[in-house]
């Protein structure tokens, strides 16, 4: 009995050890300690067998059995902890992450040309103390003609195909769409501060619609204002700006024009960036681009005394200059844009703005 409990418990040991090394789930674990050391399971119930033996067998067999007990509790629990891990590496694998690895960007959108051209053209006339101003671009017919020496029914005025609005007239006559940014000069003389050293960019209208013309579109309007303005100050300003904009290789010339608000006036020519100014490209052929070896890019003079006293500015004492061109031109001539029609820049086509 005392031989044959001692063979039944090594037999019960070996038993449940290879079911414990056999179990692939902490359920299967459960069940074995279930059902050999839980209070219904095997090794209890031959330990319960102990009470018909004697002391010093009980004693000896009792010891065996808690002995095979711990073992078995401890098996079970280091299998256990064996599956976790195990169960901890598949997972690892599973969502295996490189942390080294470089993350995948998100798409990411950009300013529009337009307002890139704007921001540039703002910094570079700040860096020479031009402060941007911001002024109605639907105003009175006085800001944008009368007071610029354009009395009502003047000829001059048809250069500009302005919008009227569909409002009430006041003593500053109709309401139109501004066609120029030059409705800012009397405005900012206006102002009664001196020195003026404004940059304007504001949305022009007209009524017009080609491969270089759009109906809306933008200007940058400078006015310098001081005692002793010359000519000579203009062309400062229009040579740095222009080697700011397009490179320090490209040069400006003023051609002589006429406009009522200036005297004297002129337009503005900037050396073509294609043909360095020769007017031919290298296979001698005169330059695709500008022909001539010059591009237009806006106009500019001296303030007209009338434009200063409208402003309240007294022309003996003061004199300045005044320059106002087109946004997206001035841009469409950077080096290597090659747009061809400037109505592209507001399709809103975003395989042509992605380009950018
Ligand atoms: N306002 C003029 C235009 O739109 C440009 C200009 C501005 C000319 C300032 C001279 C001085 O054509």
């Amino acid at each position: 009995m005392n031989k044959n409990m001692q063979d039944q418990l090594n037999a019960l040991k070996l038993e449940m050890e290879q079911a414990v090394s056999k179990a692939k789930t902490d359920n299967e674990l459960g069940e074995i300690e279930v059902k050999y050391v839980g209070r219904k399971g095997q090794l209890t119930a031959v330990l319960k067998g102990l009470a018909a033996l004697d002391a010093k067998k009980r004693a000896k067999i009792g010891a065996l059995a808690n002995l095979i007990k711990q073992d078995i509790s401890h098996a079970i629990a280091s299998k256990k902890a064996e599956l976790q891990d195990a169960s901890l590496g598949t997972l690892a694998d599973a969502e295996h992450a490189d942390v080294t690895e470089p993350g995948i960007r998100p798409p990411e959108g950009h300013l529009h040309l337009v307002t890139v051209a704007i921001r540039e053209i703002s910094a570079i006339f700040e860096k020479i103390g031009f402060t941007r101003t911001r002024y109605p671009e639907v105003d009175w017919d006085y800001y944008a003609f009368e007071s610029l020496n354009m009395p009502p029914d003047h000829p001059a005025r048809d250069e500009w195909e302005t919008f009227f609005m569909d409002a009430p007239v006041s003593k500053k006559g109709k309401m139109v769409l501004t066609p120029h940014t030059s409705n800012a000069q009397v405005r900012e003389l206006e102002r009664g501060e001196m020195p003026v050293r404004m940059i304007n960019i504001a949305k022009c209208y007209r009524r017009q619609s080609d491969a270089t013309h759009v109906p809306m579109f933008h200007q940058f309007e400078g006015l310098y204002v001081d005692k002793g303005v010359a000519i000579t100050h203009l062309r400062g300003a229009l040579e740095y700006f222009a080697k700011a904009f397009f490179g320090p290789e490209r040069k400006t010339r003023l051609r002589p024009h006429h406009f009522r608000f200036t005297e004297p006036s002129f337009e503005i020519d900037v050396s073509c960036g294609v043909c360095n100014g020769t007017g031919f490209g290298a296979d001698k052929q005169k330059c695709r681009v500008c022909k001539r070896g010059w591009l237009e890019i806006g106009g500019a003079g001296m303030v007209h005394p009338n434009v200063l006293k409208a402003g309240g500015v007294d022309p003996k004492k003061y004199s300045g200059f005044a320059f106002g061109w087109g946004v997206e031109r001035t841009y469409m001539m950077k080096e290597g844009m090659q747009i061809d029609d400037i109505r592209i820049l507001y399709k809103q086509d975003v395989r042509f703005l992605k380009q950018f």
